[in-house]
This record gives structure tokens, sequence and C-alpha cells, in this order.
């Protein structure tokens, strides 16, 4: 098959979306596809190719910090220009299947997603609809919560808009809180906050005094995440923590947490915790042709809550969902495979 593989983009996470497109574009080589690795949101926006399929990739490193929001105005231009005309559109309307291995951002919140439909672009992963009810952490919240998803408890706040309200105050008064912003992606900007002094310290930095936080009491318990592809569930992983969050450095230095699959849990716990994550899965309409990673996390009393539902979760080497991938027996060219086959419109 000809592929895109779309990766980089406008977002925090553009580095971390490059290493996954090109591990992507490496397995799919190795599968017998050709390969055509685009950057929308870069000066030459061709990385790589057209590949032929057998041909052998390096991977890429994800760089220590995110783009700053001065580059991001940048990117965001190069990226809408891209996709909405010229040689890089003619290059996904003439592919097989585009691969979406973008994250955050306009890559996962819905907007490329929307403009991949209107150009009748076959493409993989969830469609616009699902990317933007996920994106935004605070309005998933309700339908999780609607759905019987457990989540924590949790406070939107808008810095810029004045005074830290009442149900922020009361949430730190309780106890320590997390705070991050409302629609981003790997832990970028997420930090663990115990007074209010230190919470308008991090919303300044989180929010550059512009974006939506949230803030929610700060769960003690043990990490876990588990994917769903098309209608199966893979084993649940335990992300063992080093770090009162598990934040972007944690989660792109190989090495530096420890993540077991199957994780050691009780059969029934494991179960449960599958289960949730198959009905967050369809309450925020992921289809049977994409897939999703949720992630959990336990209070105090060792009680599942749901911190998310990530609708492009990460393709790099130290990634949950190639590691959830392993526990099923499947190897990292399986997956891809596999989120390709699923791929069917
Ligand atoms: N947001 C990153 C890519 C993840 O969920 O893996
Ligand atoms: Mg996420």
């Amino acid at each position: 098959m000809r592929v895109v593989v779309l990766c980089g983009g406008e977002s925090p996470e553009r580095d971390v979306s490059l290493a996954s497109g090109w591990s992507v574009a490496g397995a799919l080589l190795e599968r017998g596809h050709e390969v055509v690795l685009v950057d929308p949101a870069a000066a030459a926006p061709v990385l790589a190719g057209p590949l032929r399929p057998g041909a052998v990739v390096a991977g890429a490193a994800v760089a220590k910090e995110p783009p700053s929001l001065a580059d991001r105005r940048q990117l965001r231009r190069r990226l809408h220009a891209a996709l909405t005309g010229g040689p890089v559109l003619d290059l996904l309307r003439g592919a097989e299947r585009v691969f979406v291995a973008l994250h955050g951002g306009w890559g996962e919140d819905g907007h490329v997603q929307a403009l991949l439909e209107m150009a009748g672009v076959p493409f993989t992963g969830a469609g616009s609809a699902a990317c933007a009810a996920a994106w935004h952490k605070g309005r998933a919240q309700a339908v999780l919560g609607a759905a019987g998803v457990p989540v924590a408890e949790r406070v939107l706040w808008r810095p810029g808009a004045g005074e830290v309200p009442q149900a922020v105050r009361r949430l730190v008064a309780v106890g320590p809180v997390v705070a991050k912003p409302v629609a981003d992606g790997s832990s970028v900007s997420v930090h663990r906050v115990d007074s209010l002094s230190q919470l308008a310290r991090v919303a300044a930095e989180a929010c550059s005094g512009e974006g939506e936080l949230l803030v929610e009491p700060f769960l003690p318990g043990r990490e876990f995440t588990v994917a769903v592809v098309g209608d199966r569930v893979l084993p649940v992983v335990e992300i063992e923590l080093t770090t009162p969050v598990f934040d972007y450095a944690a989660k792109y230095q190989p090495g530096a947490v420890g993540e077991v699959c199957p994780a050691r849990v009780p059969d029934d716990f494991a179960t449960r915790l599958q289960e949730l994550a198959l009905r967050a899965h369809r309450a925020l309409g992921f289809g049977g042709g994409t897939y999703s990673r949720a992630d959990f996390r336990c209070d105090a009393g060792g009680a599942p809550m749901c911190l998310e539902v990530n609708a492009l979760p990460g393709l790099t080497s130290a990634s949950l969902l190639p590691r959830a991938a392993t526990g099923a027996g499947w190897t990292y060219p399986d997956l891809v495979q596999r989120l390709m086959d699923l791929a069917t419109r």
C-alpha cells in the first residue's frame, strides 16, 4: 500500500510525534508498504520518501523541551496551509492510507481529522468527533462520569480571568492537588501542587495567562494504562513511578520508569480496568475501527479513577501502547499493521 505517515505538527508534543512517525515508518516498510513521511508543519514537509518496501530507517529521539508558543504560531500557519491546498494535500489525496502519527493540539483534538474527512482521505485512528470529545479533559469527564467510569473531582479554572475560585481553594485546603492544562498531552506542564502560592506560579507557566487549567485532588495510588485496539482490549500496563507525576521527562527517557505488562494485580482488578477502558472508549464515540489508551490512577483506597482517554497514544519505542501490544504477543510491526487494517474508512 502507498502510505503517507503524518507526524510532527504544531503541538507541544511535536517531537514525540516525530519519534512516533519514524518508528511507524520503519514498521510499515518492514511490512512491505511504500512510505512517505510528512510533517505538515515543517518548512520542507516531506521528511523522507517515497521509501521503498524493505528500506531501513533510523528512529528519532524525543527532545527534552516542547516548542515555545511563538514557534507554535508559525507551525500552525504552515500546517494549515499544507492541509488546505497545494502539494502536501495532493500527496495525501494520492495515498491509499494516511497513518496519523500526530499527538496533541490540532493533531489530536480533531482539527486535522476534520480536514482529512473533508478531503476524503482514508486515515488511521479516531475521527474528528471522538478526538474532540476526548481531548478536552473537563468535558470528557462529564461524558465518562455519565457512562459510569469513575473520575476524580475536577475543577476548571481560567487563571487569566482573576481570583482563584472557591472550588479550587477548597481542593487545595483539603490536600495536595494536580494542576494541568485542560487540553494537552504527554504531561506537558502537569504539576503536583501543595499550596495556593505554588498554584499561582504553576498557573502562570501552564496557561501563559490565557488557557484553561484543570485542578484535581492528587491521587496517591498506583498508575495503570489500558489500550483498546478495535474490539480488543489489551493487557493492563502498570507504570511504576519514581516521581510524584508521570511527567514529560520520565515519559521519554528510556528506562526512567518501570512499565510492567501484564500488571501484577489480581485478575478481577485487571478485568475491571479493562472493562472501564472499553466503556470509556465507547462512551467518547470511538468506533470499532479506531484505537485509544485510557490512563488510570488509584485513590488512597485503591479505587481506580480515569485520568483521560488518549485518541492518538504515543507510538515511540518508549511509549505505552507498544508495551501493551508486547503483552498481547504482538510485535511493534504487528501493532502498526493492525492499526492500518482497522482503518477502513
Ligand atoms: N500523549 C502521548 C503521546 C501519549 O498518550 O502517549
Ligand atoms: Mg494524554
